[in-house]
């Protein structure tokens, strides 16, 4: 009767892996439990997500490599396998969210997400490439665009594009304090960038995680431009940049409790090391407290399931 938070199924996002295929699912090695899946499993999962309360599911991409290139391109193709799933999505549950990263990663050779150019990505022009891909996705449904590049400015030109095309109502889920982490380490492998990043790093796009003021600009930064909602990424490790953007802004604020987090927890009650149920809950309700108004989460079908009893 007295708890200041609570969290319920509908401050969930669903973070999904999907491939080509059909009936046809994968294990994640480093991710327990997940499991990457065909476009016709993917429909199946949402309908019970969205049964369970959770409104919105986010999509992300294991390309053939046979498909990555250079400038990752494949990201621009409307047969692409995002707006397959995205498509699926929208026949089988019409009213849940649908919410797509919009970063070259995914469909680049090199596993950065954006362009290169003398061994640096570049800025600019990768910001004409998100903005094409961006377009791509919102035209096969997609309802909210979140940009993962961290290149300077795409926030306004995507908002800019978006309007210009007659897609005024496509939100924007602006990943704004987004660190050079290692959590994201099983990320990579579930879309199966880690080979293609090889040795290489984000660190010359994404934050120091010695930095916490530059947060704070980051996210002035994306919402002057036009962002409806910020993210701080990873999770757990910056709570305190979650509670410092909720309180300088006030905007709708979300954190992605990524990959390596997922990792760490389920790979701890595997061993009989934590109780799964208990820290989960715990874990998700850390983010509330915090000040964000949601949390992506690879648990949520999990947790949704807890909150039923
Ligand atoms: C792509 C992207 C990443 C994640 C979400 N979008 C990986 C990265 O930046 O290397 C990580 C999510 C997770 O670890 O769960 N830009």
């Amino acid at each position: 009767m007295v708890a200041e938070n609570t969290l319920t199924p509908n401050d969930l996002i669903w973070p999904v892996f999907v491939h080509e295929g059909k009936d046809h699912a994968v294990d994640i090695p480093s991710m327990p439990g997940v499991q990457r899946l065909s476009t016709d499993l993917l429909a199946k999962a949402a309908k019970e997500a969205y049964a369970l309360g959770i409104p919105c599911i986010a999509l992300f991409p294991a390309v053939d490599p046979s498909l990555k290139t250079e400038d990752g391109r494949e990201a621009a193709n409307p047969d692409n396998i995002i707006c397959k799933a995205i498509k699926t999505l929208k026949d089988a549950v019409p009213d849940m969210g649908v919410l797509c990263d919009v970063a070259l990663d995914p469909f680049t050779t090199h596993g950065q997400d954006g362009l290169i150019e003398n061994g640096y990505v570049v800025n600019d022009r990768t910001i004409d490439a998100l903005i094409a891909q961006t377009l791509n996705q919102v035209s096969a449904g997609c309802d909210i665009v979140a940009p993962s590049d961290m290149m300077d400015g795409r926030i306004g030109a995507i908002r800019g594009a978006l309007e210009q095309d007659g897609y005024a109502e496509t939100s924007i889920m602006a990943y704004s304090a987004k660190y050079a982490s290692g959590f994201y380490g099983p990320f990579r492998d579930a879309v199966g960038s880690t080979g293609n990043l090889g040795t290489g790093d984000k660190r010359t796009y994404q934050m120091n995680p010695a930095n916490s003021d530059e947060a704070i600009r980051e996210v002035a930064l994306d919402i002057s431009e036009g962002a409806d909602m910020v993210m701080v990424k990873p999770g757990m490790p910056y709570l305190d940049i979650c509670r410092r953007v909720k309180d300088e802004f006030g905007v709708p604020t979300f954190a992605y409790q990524v990959s390596g987090e997922y990792a760490m927890i389920a790979g701890a009650a595997d061993n009989g090391w934590l109780d799964r149920e208990k820290v989960v809950m715990e874990a998700l309700l850390s983010f509330k407290r915090a000040g964000c108004d949601g949390v992506l989460s690879y648990f949520s079908v999990e947790a949704a399931k807890y909150m039923q009893g």
